[in-house]
């Protein structure tokens, strides 16, 4: 793929002004001499946290922690990449891209080839919508379709269709098309038959197209429809568009761009297992639903997921196999999103689409709304089936499990109460069960803590922008904040040889050293760019507008770099006291007796660092 040259994007993003474009999709009051400020709109709130600095280019949200330059901005509110990013904002400013970058753009040659695709993927959809709702041919689909509660608004809306039971229907459909001789093949829509002519993929079957993130059709998925001259038992149930250019199952989310604003507005999304149950929640008025393609949860699908929305609601199908498939969905978000879950799980052991049909839209939204239940209580739930809970062994191994578990619950009361729960339930004292519970954190931490050869420094989570700062973060970010403001003074850090004692800043000030290494100087919405990464962005921002006097002095900056340099040694050293606490609990006297040395030492070097 060939890069828009740096100096284009450089030019482009001069050109721009982020107020003006922000604006036109928040409504920006001035705040202040430089700030403008508005509802955030990538979170759910009523009083304004959004604020745009018009002196220094970016955006940052006191409520969510989400900021960057006018480029992260746009990818962010229309979901493009960052180079489509760079050709909205240019189209959005009247910025000509110029000639040569748009000859030497692979990605245009691609994109012609994909406009092609896409051509050919909606005239599809357009016939096959045809056959169902206007032919004899697709007259018992569309009664089907009816008698499962889809009206024809809705048939209408997500432009579902119907293939016939013939192999060449598509195929004759598009003979005439003067279309590059490659899209056929490419597009995946035919298969090709042993003497090397096309026939087509889907017949009979219920067509639901499939759209990207920008609502264009870039595939299909067909339901079998099953009648009394052709019910092959073979058939799978859904079939779908093979991978292509522009469909990648990976990637793909069903409904996504239909639901995106409302997921957004509501701050909630619902997770289905099936494009039927989508479908049944968005008859039920609730729009904020999406559906991956039948495969489990990918890393791309969760971030995309992430940048929309705080809360997610799992509500897969009743039964066993959608018990077990939440329950691996649980352990893909938790690893890969910051993401707040929730499970509705649906009683008997029916789907969302049949319980909907069972209990009707109301009873379905009532279902949402008042059987949410906690991460936590779905594994209670969970790690019980398939035990023999009156046998010890089993019991044992039932608490072991939820100890675990109970340690991504982040709420300390939320934890308070479960462990009370266990308590009660298996006759194991409170002590006990805690001690267990911090053993096993113990455990994890030190599985978590990176190997760093040389740094003395914790692994630290990176600091939430909700989350109450320490002395030593503030530290941090006062610094850092000084360094963006005046990047002579890398040279006095560098003479003290700083290392950050959060692992994230730490490789915030390295990205900044590198940066400057290049640029000379530094420019913020330019750093912005440079990092290429919506977390690093978003702790930039939150830095960049931090409340604090604009000058800085001498003095201060020493003391920034004494509080950092010391909290080390400080957080060793409790770490070291907590060990003598356990190990006097213990009575085991020799390793009391190290550490008591040890911490005597770290006191001692600490006295000589202030
Ligand atoms: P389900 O079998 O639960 O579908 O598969 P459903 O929504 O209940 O369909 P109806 O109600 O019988 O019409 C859930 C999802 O798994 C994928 C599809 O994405 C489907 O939406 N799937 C299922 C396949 O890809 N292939 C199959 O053969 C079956
Ligand atoms: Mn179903």
């Amino acid at each position: 793929m060939a890069k828009i040259p740096q100096q284009e994007i450089d030019d482009i993003r001069d050109k721009t002004n982020i107020v003006d474009v922000i604006g036109q999709y928040v409504q920006l009051k001035k705040s202040g001499s430089k700030n403008y400020s508005g509802l955030c709109p990538f979170h759910n709130e009523k009083t304004p946290s959004f604020s745009v600095a018009e002196d220094k280019q970016f955006y940052y949200c006191f409520g969510c922690g989400r900021g960057g330059n006018i480029f992260s901005f746009i990818q962010e509110i229309e979901g493009l990449s960052f180079v489509e990013s760079i050709l909205k904002v240019a189209e959005i400013e009247g910025i000509e891209v110029s000639e040569q970058y748009r000859n030497v753009s692979v990605e245009n040659e691609v994109s012609s080839k994909q406009q092609q695709l896409i051509q050919l993927y909606e005239k599809a959809a357009e016939v096959y919508h045809h056959m169902l709702v206007n032919t004899a041919l697709g007259e018992t689909a569309l009664d089907y379709l009816h008698k499962r509660g889809l009206s024809d608004q809705l048939i209408e809306e997500f432009n579902i269709g119907f293939a016939p039971n013939q192999r060449d229907f598509l195929f004759r459909v598009f003979q005439n098309e003067s279309l590059d001789s490659e899209i056929f093949p490419e597009s995946g829509l035919f298969v090709e038959r042993e003497n090397e002519e096309l026939a087509d993929r889907f017949y009979q079957r219920i067509m639901f197209p499939i759209r990207n993130f920008q609502g264009k059709t870039v595939g299909f998925s067909g339901r079998f429809f099953a009648t009394e001259d052709f019910n092959d038992q073979d058939q799978p149930k859904y079939l779908n568009s093979p991978e292509t250019e522009l469909f990648n199952k990976r990637e793909i989310l069903f409904n996504f761009d239909k639901a995106r604003s409302s997921i957004r507005k509501s701050g909630t999304v619902y997770l289905f297992e099936g494009f039927m149950d989508v479908l049944a929640a968005y008859r039920s008025g609730i729009t904020n639903g999406i559906a991956s393609m039948g495969t489990s949860l990918t890393n791309e699908q969760i971030t995309s997921i992430s940048r929309l929305t705080q809360e997610l609601v799992l509500c897969y199908d009743g039964d066993q196999a959608g018990i077990a498939a939440t329950d691996r969905a649980i352990g893909h978000l938790q690893e890969a999103s910051q993401l707040d879950l929730s499970v509705v799980s649906v009683p008997e052991k029916l789907d969302p689409d049949e319980y909907v049909k069972k209990y009707g839209p109301e009873g379905f939204v009532s279902l949402l709304e008042h059987g949410k239940e906690t991460v936590f209580l779905f594994k209670m739930r969970y790690r019980r089936m398939g035990k023999n809970m009156s046998n010890e062994k089993e019991q044992v191994e039932y608490v072991q499990e939820l100890l675990h578990d109970l340690l991504d619950v982040d709420s300390l009361i939320e934890q308070d109460r479960y462990l009370t729960q266990l308590s009660t339930e298996f006759q194991i004292s409170r002590e006990t069960l805690q001690q267990q519970l911090r053993d096993l954190k113990q455990q994890r931490r030190s599985k978590e803590k990176a190997p760093t050869p040389t740094a003395t420094t914790p692994a630290q989570e990176a600091p939430q922008s909700s989350v109450k700062k320490t002395k030593v973060q503030k530290a941090e970010e006062l610094l850092l904040y000084r360094l963006f403001n005046d990047e002579t003074l890398n040279q006095r850090l560098k003479q003290s040889q700083v290392t950050f004692f959060h692992e994230v800043y730490q490789e915030l000030y390295m990205l900044f050293d590198a940066y400057i290494e290049s640029e000379g100087e530094f420019v913020l919405a330019k750093f912005l760019d440079f990092l290429k990464d919506d977390r690093m962005r978003n702790i930039v921002s939150t830095i960049a507008s931090l409340k604090v006097p604009e000058e800085g002095s001498q003095q201060e900056i020493e003391d920034l770099l004494q509080v950092i340099q010391t909290s080390s040694l400080v957080e060793e050293i409790n770490d070291k006291k907590l060990k003598l606490q356990e190990a006097s609990q213990k009575g085991n006297q020799q390793v009391e007796l190290g550490l008591a040395t040890e911490i005597i030492n770290l006191t001692k070097e600490l006295k000589q660092a202030k």
